[in-house]
Parts: structure tokens; sequence; C-alpha cells
């Protein structure tokens, strides 16, 4: 009973942090649903089970227990009985079967990533594909047909079916949407696919954007290795693309006359792209859309005060981070000037 009350406890709290942008138990997409179905069906065989073993395990409590005669009274000794013997085998193979069949369909089903390969008249990919790195800790987002490079920011259009190649710069981590399905592991030797659907749009950058989580412990950062999901209506989503294509060879000028630009031109360019068209792989986030974001460094409030500290300070923010020694010596004045160039980098209207 202490256990149980600790689990009753423990079940309190657990659905009191689950937020709707972020909870299993709320599908915005198939996949989770699917899988949030299979859960709930396979609960419900293992209850009933849970009942009727408790039930006939006290019967026989009470039934059997120590009768009035008196303890020396041998009761009848039964040395087995076929037809028992038969029922508590075929019971428990029928229930695994009914278990077995949906989770297999299921899963077959889940991991069916054909569709990524096929191509229409012109040539072009018929489903949206999306490569996806996971870093120390951060995440980046390359959309091959398109050409755009993200960080920290999926964005993907509702009611299709989005494919994923998944796959790790440095240690294991695992690529998990909570409240859209997953999760599927990062590994650094092989890519993994699998695809998911988003069937909910997100209202705006605080509302209804959905998080993604790192699932594999992958260091002292990994409990902050966080993303943002963006989901749009196809047709915005088009717009999007076009909006992050038109960022094509922007980039910062080390002979600007903008202190912040050339200050990131000098101190950040080396690590950080500004365009959001170009090949994925470098060594930190692409920033174009930075000030179009909800958080800093995936943790801070979106502003400039969270900015200067995390340039000036990422291990107080997220210890074992990449970014830590890396700013060199600016000054006051460089650091809140490209704390300024940072925070205007936008693509949205
Ligand atoms: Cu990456 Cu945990």
């Amino acid at each position: 009973w202490r256990l149980f009350s600790l689990l009753a406890v423990m079940t309190v709290f657990l659905s009191a942090c689950g937020e709707d942008y972020i909870s299993t138990l709320k599908p915005a997409g198939a996949v989770g649903k699917e899988q949030l179905n299979l859960l709930l069906f396979s609960i419900t065989i293992m209850a009933l089970v849970v009942i009727v073993v408790s039930f006939l395990y006290l019967y026989a409590f009470v039934k059997f227990r120590r009768s009035k005669q008196g303890e020396n009274h041998m009761p009848k000794q039964v040395e087995g009985s076929h037809t028992l013997e038969v029922i508590w085998t075929v019971i428990p193979i029928i229930l695994l079967l009914i278990l077995a069949v949906p989770t297999l369909i299921s899963t077959y089903k889940l991991a069916d990533v054909k569709a990524m390969d096929e191509v229409d008249e012109e040539g072009n990919k018929s489903a949206l594909t999306v490569n996806v790195t996971a870093k120390l800790y951060w995440w980046e987002f390359e959309y091959p047909e398109q050409g755009i490079v993200t960080a920290q920011e999926l964005v993907v259009p509702t009611g299709e079916k989005v494919y994923f190649n998944l796959k790790a710069a440095d240690v294991k981590h695992s690529f998990w949407i909570p409240s859209i399905g997953g999760k599927m592991d990062t590994n650094v030797e092989n890519v993994n696919k699998f695809y998911l659907q988003f069937d909910e749009e997100s209202k705006d950058l605080e509302e209804g954007v959905f998080f993604g989580k790192c699932a594999e412990l992958c260091g002292p950062s990994h409990a902050l290795m966080d993303f943002k999901v963006k989901t749009l209506a196809p047709e915005e989503f088009e717009n999007w693309v076009a909006s992050m294509q038109a960022t094509e060879g922007q980039t910062a000028s080390a002979d600007s006359a903008d202190l912040g630009e050339a200050t990131f031109a000098n101190s950040c360019l080396a690590c950080h792209a500004v365009s959001g068209v170009g090949a994925s792989g470098a060594m930190g986030p692409n920033l174009t859309t930075f000030g179009d974001r909800n958080r800093v460094a995936g943790v801070l409030e979106h502003n400039k005060e969270s900015l200067e500290k995390w340039i000036t300070d990422p291990e107080s923010v997220k210890p074992g981070n990449l970014m830590t020694g890396k700013y060199g010596e600016l000054s006051e004045e460089e650091i809140s000037a490209v704390a300024d160039y940072i925070m205007s980098l936008s693509v949205e209207e």
C-alpha cells in the first residue's frame, strides 16, 4: 500500500506538469494519435489481467484459509489438473496475440518511409524531407530540396507526412516531439528514418508551438536541449520557404558601418551563418531567424539582456556547450552592438 500511495502521488505530480504542447496524452498528429491508442489498448488489457488475477488471489486466500476443524486436518490433495493447465496456458497465448497483432501492424506502418524516395513527373520529391542533425546541445534542420538550413526551429506544413533523416554530429541524442509522435535515436554512425504528421497549426510563437526534446542522456545540458516546432498551413509554409530562400547570399560584412555587423563578421561568422540558404554542417547554429525566435539558446527569455549573458557567459546557461570561450575579447560596446545586430535578424514580416 505504501508503494501504491507513492505511485498515486507521483501520478498526480506528473499529470500536473504535462502542458498541452508537450503531452503525449494530447496528440496533435496522426502518428501521436496512433501511438496513444496503442498505449491505451495495451493498458486496458493489462489492467483487466491485473484485476482478474487479484480477484483469484484474494478468493484463494479467503476460501482456503485455516479451517475451523483445527490445524491437524489434512485438506484434499490435488496432483494436477489438465483442464486448468490448458486454460492458464491458452488464455495468456490469446492475450499476447491480441497485444502483438495491432502492435506489429502499427510498428511496420509507422516505419514505412518508402514515400521518401518517390518523385513526381518533373522529378521533384513528392514528400517533404528534413535532415535533422543533433549536436551538443542544439538541433540543425536542413531542407535539402529547398536548400534551407535552420537551427533550433523546425518549421513544417500541416496535414501531410513529413519525413526525417536523423543523425548526430557528436554523441548519441534522441529526437522527440512528445505531442506529435516519436521518438527516434539520432546516431553518429548511421541515419535513422521515420515520418511524423502535424495536424494542428501553431497559433503564434508563444502559443501553440510544439516542443521537441532530446530524449537520450547526452551530457550536462541534456535537459536543456530543446527545440521548437512551428506548424503552418501549406500555403503559409510555402511563404516561409520563399522568405528563407530570399536570404540567399546574405552575410555580415566586416567593413560595415554598423558596429554590430562588423563585430559579428569578425568574431561570430566563422561558426554562425546568417543566411538560411546553403550547406548544413556549420559549427554553430544558423542565426538567420534569430529575431523571430522565442528563446535565446533555447532556454533564456528572448531579449537582448539574455543574449548578452549568453555571449559572455554561455557556460552558466548551458554547461558543456561548444560556445564557451569562443567569443574572444569583446568590449562592452561591441557586445551590446552585436546583440542588437543578432536580435535584428528576421525573415518574418
Ligand atoms: Cu542531446 Cu540529450
